[in-house]
């Protein structure tokens, strides 16, 4: 079905928010080659149904199949929590069961352990992430002595996509949710952006999170595991180019991606447009 012996990683995210977790893991791994895609046309994922972030993901792990790609990362918490599992389970058997596709809410959860004393940990999601109970099932599975509190926070999306992540609109919504979460369980010592749009909004989080809070951000433990996967599994890591080149594939405008993504990689960046439906 996907013919290329060998190819780049893939790295998918609904939009722009992924380009945290790409640009930490490029960072750690800089010789191997990448195809970064964004569904921009579609996003955001964050407030639509199991059934349809699915489909999209799946569009889109099939492009990057097609591409070349035998790895492919869902740098985006929304599909990891919505359509991973399936397509794992159901997909690749059928696809090439020699590809893999992993996604970014178990490198997290295997680090809560570590990292909260109190274990008391929030997690701060798009209402999907929130409403799938991902990571509340995960940390559950792993550390059951954990208590979980989830938040959707449905404005920092668009907060960071519409560029008013450092304005002063930004306040009012950055408190509100960090208020709420801590009004639902004060023992929390840890709070997790389980978004991937949310590093962009961390000074300001940090402006009104109260002291002796831990506040974890996905990208730098996504590319540490990543890098252990690789290491544990060299038949997928032999499969992997490494010129050190980088390709970013949008569904909606070049233009319009290549201008927003350089807020997020600090650095201009040549991007295709393709279809992926
Ligand atoms: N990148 C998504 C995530 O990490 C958020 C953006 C969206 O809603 O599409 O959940």
């Amino acid at each position: 079905m996907f013919t290329k012996a060998t190819g780049p990683i893939g790295v998918f995210d609904s939009g722009y928010g992924g380009l945290t977790i790409f640009d930490k893991i490029r960072k750690t791994m800089p010789d191997y080659d990448y195809i970064y895609l964004g569904d921009n046309a579609r996003a955001p994922y964050g407030p639509r149904s199991f059934e349809v972030v699915y489909r999209f993901t799946r569009q889109a792990v099939m492009k990057l199949f097609n591409e070349g790609c035998h790895l492919v990362i869902l740098a985006c918490n929304t599909a990891s929590a919505k359509a991973l599992r399936t397509i794992q389970q159901k997909d690749l058997p059928l696809w090439d069961p020699e590809r893999r596709v992993l996604g970014v809410i178990r490198p997290t959860v295997e680090m809560m352990d570590q990292i909260s004393h109190s274990k008391h940990i929030g997690i701060l999601g798009t209402p999907g992430t929130i409403s799938s109970n991902s990571y509340t099932i995960e940390i559950g599975k792993m550390f059951p002595h954990i208590k979980v509190t989830g938040l959707a926070c449905p404005m920092w999306v668009p907060l960071v996509e519409y560029n008013e992540f450092d304005s002063p609109g930004a306040d009012y919504f950055v408190k509100k949710y960090l208020d709420q979460i801590l009004a639902a369980d004060s023992a929390i010592d840890t709070i997790v952006l389980g978004c991937t749009h949310y590093p962009l909004l961390i000074k300001k989080i940090k402006t009104y999170l109260p002291e002796g809070i831990t506040l974890f951000s996905q990208g730098e433990h996504v590319a540490e595991s990543l890098v252990d996967y690789l290491k544990r599994h060299p038949e997928i890591d032999d499969r992997l180019t490494r010129r050190g080149q980088c390709r970013f594939l949008t569904t909606e405008s070049a233009e319009k991606f290549s201008s927003a993504a350089s807020i997020f990689l600090n650095q201009p960046i040549k991007v295709e447009e393709v279809a992926i439906d």
